[in-house]
């Protein structure tokens, strides 16, 4: 682990060193960063270094833990001009491994898990990082032991049972999942890869903020669209903005990052517009974006400050505007998203509304997923609004004709 300075609490600043596996800052429980040399990786690691490199997050070595990756071809993913506003762009991240960005931070964890030797990891999960552990863990050859909600999209069950992964199923949300993880975790000898509770899900993720700049010629968008769960991507994105400033990439201009969330489970939006550094446990959370159902972000102190930080906002959507922009892009722009993803469109429709951004404004929407992990739940909710019509057959073809 040569390359990894230290890992830094980003509550205390306490240092930790990276040689053995780490979770969070035993003093106070705070997130842990790894740290780097950038001060001397600058004088070699520069932007045309890049020229060269895999169409994968390894790209960016440098910046990564220093061991043989397990990989499946993850990161640096489209980003899509849209077709219908000229300055916005989609970030496509459902063209991924295992079909969601959370491939980049699983990629990442699992490869330090196989440099330390560790043999079973654990995770609770909303559906996609499950998904994503699982095909990391069966191409490491290390186990996996997975919690989660019993109503997650039936393509993560499908997936995780294919991938040969331990899976409990819960009657109850990511929290619910977290607390079982954590009571067995020492009496079964599991590792725990829980969001934000080990350093190298971030580094992941973070890559999606260095595919940012270098896809867009390393001109800084005003704005990045991120749909919030656990927010490690906007974590991992704001360390990128940081890293690459540090590495003379970049200046010291920032995206406003914009946290959007389900009003089915808005714990970061109501954080925010009620001033306050840390969120609420958000009671009876519902929505169809599955991913976003974490009532209680173990990060919230971090999005907070982010959003502060670079003049953004958290906002709400409801399902069904989530459900209008899903159709738009799948229409409009050929993008089939997740729901999560799609959440990214209709905040931006209601941030240009309100004049938060404007026409001219570069911003970057992520879609954080393929909608091909959701046709359950896609499929449920169309017919429940009177979209699809019913399938007749006439002489052996199957049509609505
Ligand atoms: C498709 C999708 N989008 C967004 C999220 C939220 O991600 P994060 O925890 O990084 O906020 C998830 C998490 O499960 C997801 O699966
Ligand atoms: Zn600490």
């Amino acid at each position: 682990m040569s390359r990894i300075a230290y890992l830094e609490c980003t509550k205390c600043g306490a240092h930790l060193s990276a040689d053995q596996p780490q979770t969070i800052c035993p003093k106070d429980g705070g997130i842990l960063y790894v740290r780097y040399d950038l001060e001397n990786l600058k004088q070699t690691f520069k932007r045309t270094s890049l020229a060269s490199r895999p169409s994968t997050m390894w790209r960016y070595a440098e910046v990564l833990p220093d061991a043989q990756p397990v990989s499946l071809g993850e990161g640096f993913t489209p980003m899509l001009p849209s077709r219908e506003f000229p300055n916005v762009y989609i970030k496509d991240e459902g063209l991924n491994p295992t079909g969601s960005f959370k491939a980049r931070g699983m990629s990442a964890a699992v490869t330090m898990a196989k440099a330390y030797g560790l043999k079973k990891l654990a995770a609770p999960s909303a559906g996609n990082a499950a998904s994503a552990l699982a095909a990391y863990a069966a191409a490491a050859g290390i186990e996996a032991h997975i919690f989660m909600p019993r109503d997650v999209p039936l393509a993560n069950r499908v997936e995780c049972e294919s991938y040969g992964a331990h899976m409990t199923l819960v009657d109850g949300l990511i929290g619910d999942c977290a607390r079982m993880v954590a009571e067995r975790k020492d009496k079964e000898g599991w590792f725990d890869v829980s969001t934000l509770k080990e350093p190298f899900r971030v580094e992941g993720k973070k890559t999606m903020g260095y595919e940012v700049a270098e896809q867009l010629n390393w001109k800084i968008p005003q704005g990045i669209i991120y749909p919030t769960g656990g927010g490690v991507g906007l974590l991992g994105m704001w360390k990128a903005f940081d890293e690459m400033e540090e590495l003379g990439w970049i200046g010291s201009k920032r995206p406003k990052m914009i946290a959007v969330q389900s009003t089915g489970c808005a714990p970061i939006v109501k954080a925010w517009d009620e001033g306050k550094p840390s969120s609420e446990f958000w009671p009876n959370a519902s929505t169809l974006a599955a991913g976003l159902r974490v009532p209680k972000p173990y990060g919230d102190y971090l999005i907070l400050d982010i959003l502060k930080k670079s003049r953004g906002v958290a906002i709400g959507v409801t399902d069904d505007e989530i459900m209008d922009a899903f159709r738009h892009w799948a229409e409009v722009e050929g993008v089939f998203a997740a729901p999560e993803g799609a959440a990214s469109l209709a905040a931006y429709r209601k941030l240009r509304g309100r004049g938060f951004f404007s026409a001219d404004d570069k911003v970057v929407l992520f879609n954080t997923g393929s909608g091909l992990k959701y046709l359950d739940a896609i499929e449920a909710q169309e017919r429940q609004a009177g979209r699809r019509p019913a399938t007749r057959q006439i002489g052996g073809i199957i049509g609505p004709y």
